[in-house]
């Protein structure tokens, strides 16, 4: 990882699974071409002026954990016959246009990942169109705004590497909801496990990070790493210390299995660290997450909660069951914080921007809200029906009307939040 060209119109840190290596069903430790492109893009001045900011993951995991569908490349492993390749998709984005990735028709081989990369980052480069508006400069308004389409750009990118790329062998997306790789797992090394714990809305004290250090060294291999879900990982644990360092990170407030509100939680930096932002979104969600836990402690669905504090969208609440977008609104006499409701979002076997619901409320109000809306799934759930299928059967309208508690006319979202900042795009 490298500050080098951050918030730059350039190729961010290629994101990897943190687990590359160690999982045990990873399909490809996808390090060696990861880390050679990055060699390519780092410091490299043909693309360092990019209309925008470009995202690429490249990952072997099976379970997508850096988020393809909302990179602006993503490359995931796949299998043909006996040889492992990558699925190719491309211009994902969130903010207020969201657009999940693209997929091409394409298996690209371990070779030609990086003349891929190179290819797309020079239709980005070239694309003037999207150097009119930065507002609207990320590879996603091709296909959002300029009519391209998954073949225009195939045909495109072809013509540009100078190769046809084989055909893509069908996959089959991640089902789960959490892509995480919290709790305690067999790795590929035998003997060893790796432990992922949930860090509450990725915020961990410095007393926290020293003991998971030391339990670390105590138990493990000395060894951190970091998640894309603001989680944790301690690598390379051996069976026999596998009870005393979970035993001794629950201890320190970082459980292996937390309530699913605790574990889907995710926040982005909000106002305390953020210039952009609208709302205070860390000590909001832990207080969400502790008022849920209390008042629903018979909840036993996996769960998606991502609170955004504004609509550029970090904390992803166009992917999440119930995402929360930052607002403000003028109650008894003064600004207040607020969050407007979307609902149903997943990325996967059942990807789908998640539904803006129509409904806002003052933060103070969000936990009565959810609520609300948790106890008629509870309650009216048909047999096995998970969250996500009963919203899919719900309108908007009746969703709107268990958070409000009643009948409400529809809120805007208003997502308007002025002009971004010259120089803290981000
Ligand atoms: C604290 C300062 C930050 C600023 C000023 C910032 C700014 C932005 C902006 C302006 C966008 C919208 C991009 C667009 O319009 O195309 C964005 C999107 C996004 N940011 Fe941040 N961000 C910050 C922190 C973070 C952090 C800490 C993370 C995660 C570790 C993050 C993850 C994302 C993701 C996942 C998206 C949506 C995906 C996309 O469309 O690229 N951001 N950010
Ligand atoms: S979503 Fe908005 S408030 Fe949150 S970190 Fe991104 S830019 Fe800042």
């Amino acid at each position: 990882m490298t500050t080098k060209g951050s918030c730059g119109d350039d190729t961010r840190n290629i994101i990897g699974c943190p687990l590359a290596g160690v999982d045990h069903e990873e399909l490809l430790d996808a390090s060696p071409i990861l880390l050679e492109a990055n060699r390519f893009f780092e410091g490299n001045p043909d693309f360092y002026n990019l209309p925008r900011k470009f995202k690429i993951t490249i990952t072997g995991c099976r379970n997508w954990c850096t988020y393809p569908e909302i990179n602006d490349v993503g490359l995931t492993a796949i299998r043909r016959g006996a040889e492992t390749g990558f699925s190719l998709r491309i211009a994902g984005g969130l903010s207020t246009d969201p657009h999940l990735a693209v997929r091409l028709n394409a298996f690209v081989q371990q070779h030609q990942v990086v003349p891929v990369l190179k290819g797309v980052a020079e239709i980005f480069r070239e694309s003037e169109v999207l150097r009119e508006n930065r507002e609207r400069a990320r590879l996603k308004f091709l296909f959002v705004k300029h009519r391209w389409t998954a073949d225009t750009f195939q045909s495109e990118l072809e013509n540009r590497i100078g190769f046809h790329l084989d055909h893509a062998v069908p996959e089959t997306p991640p089902d789960d909801v959490y892509r995480d790789h919290v709790g305690v797992h067999r790795q590929k090394q035998p003997g060893l496990f790796y432990v992922g714990v949930a860090v509450l809305r990725g915020r961990i004290s410095a007393q926290q990070m020293r003991t998971a250090a030391e339990l670390a060294a105590q138990f493990a291999d000395n060894q951190v790493r970091t998640t894309n879900m603001q989680n944790l990982l301690i690598v390379n644990v051996p069976e026999q210390n596998v009870h005393a360092l979970a035993n001794g990170l629950a201890a320190a407030g970082l459980p292996v299995a937390g309530s699913p509100f605790w574990r889907g939680a995710i926040a982005c930096s909000g106002s305390e660290f953020c210039k952009l932002a609208i709302t205070e979104t860390k000590s909001f969600s832990r207080w969400v997450v502790e008022e849920l836990e209390e008042r629903l402690p018979e909840f036993d669905q996996d769960l998606k909660l991502h609170v955004t504090g504004c609509p550029n969208s970090c904390g992803q609440h166009w992917i999440a069951d119930i995402g929360l977008e930052g607002k403000k609104i003028k109650s008894e006499g003064r600004m207040q914080d607020a969050y407007y409701f979307c609902l149903g979002g997943a990325v996967g076997l059942h990807q789908g921007i998640s539904r803006p619901i129509g409904y806002r409320c003052l933060a103070s109000e969000v936990p009565d809200a959810v609520e609300r809306l948790l106890r008629h799934y509870l309650d009216q759930r048909a047999p096995g029906e998970n969250l996500r299928k009963f919203f899919a059967r719900h309108s908007d309208v009746q969703l709107r009307e268990y958070l409000a508690g009643k009948f409400v006319p529809v809120a805007e979202r208003d997502p308007a939040s002025g002009r971004v900042p010259h120089l803290v795009e981000g």
